[in-house]
């Protein structure tokens, strides 16, 4: 198969030295390319900044801000047959990048924000892809309940659903536990290495 996976985090300028990001390592979208390549399929890795490295046999597109990663994504998504956004993509950019550093005034400062795109709830209208479509979901509460409406709001086959209120699990960790949503059922696996899942997940997600 053709695999794209998105993956880290975006940074989002506020001024020349200062921007806004998500706490994303990226390791579960590398460990999934890695594990992807491993299984002999073609991988295209579009991750913002990590201090990762690319794995063996993958190909690899840097982008920095949401706009870009919506940009690369549109523009490669099409030639192929599965696409796993795992990016902890901002949500929300600066409504303009000062074009200087901005110097401290008041106590208090307002930032003015925008939404970015949804790349993964654009990937079917927007962008087409018939393909199979794998979203991730980092939820503090209500795991099964939002991350049931997030697959069937963003047309995914399967959501891979974490809890990040556990500081054992998820974001820096090296481990992690998920539980698979689909549009009707709900299976949660065991915890394991990111690598041990990644490799459970690129199997299962075969199977689809
Ligand atoms: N995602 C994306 N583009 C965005 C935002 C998220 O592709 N601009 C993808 C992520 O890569 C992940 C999934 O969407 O696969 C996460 O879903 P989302 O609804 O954005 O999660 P939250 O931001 O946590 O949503 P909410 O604020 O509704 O909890």
């Amino acid at each position: 198969m053709k695999v794209l996976i998105t993956a880290g985090p975006t940074i989002e300028s506020i001024d020349p030295v200062r921007y806004l990001t998500n706490r994303s390592s990226g390791k579960m979208g590398y460990a999934l390319a890695a594990a992807a390549a491993k299984r002999g399929h073609s991988v295209l890795l579009i991750s913002g900044p990590t201090s990762l490295e690319i794995p063996e046999g993958v190909d690899f597109i840097p982008i920095e801000n949401a706009a870009e990663m919506y940009q690369a994504v549109a523009s490669q998504i099409s030639r192929h047959d599965l696409a796993i956004f795992t990016a902890a993509v901002a949500d929300y950019t600066p409504s303009k990048i000062a074009e200087q550093k901005l110097k401290k005034a008041e106590d208090e400062m307002t930032l003015t924000l925008k939404r970015t795109k949804d790349i993964l709830g654009s990937a079917r209208e927007a962008m087409n892809f018939e393909g199979i479509l794998v979203g991730f979901a980092a939820e503090t509460e209500n795991l099964l309940e939002n991350a049931r409406s997030k697959c069937l709001k963003k047309r995914c086959n399967l959501i891979v659903a974490n809890d990040v209120s556990r500081s054992d699990i998820g974001f820096d960790s090296s481990e992690n536990e998920v539980t698979l949503v689909y549009p009707d059922h709900s299976e949660t696996l065991p915890q394991d290495s990111k690598e041990n899942l990644a490799l459970h997940l690129i199997e299962i997600i075969e199977g689809i």
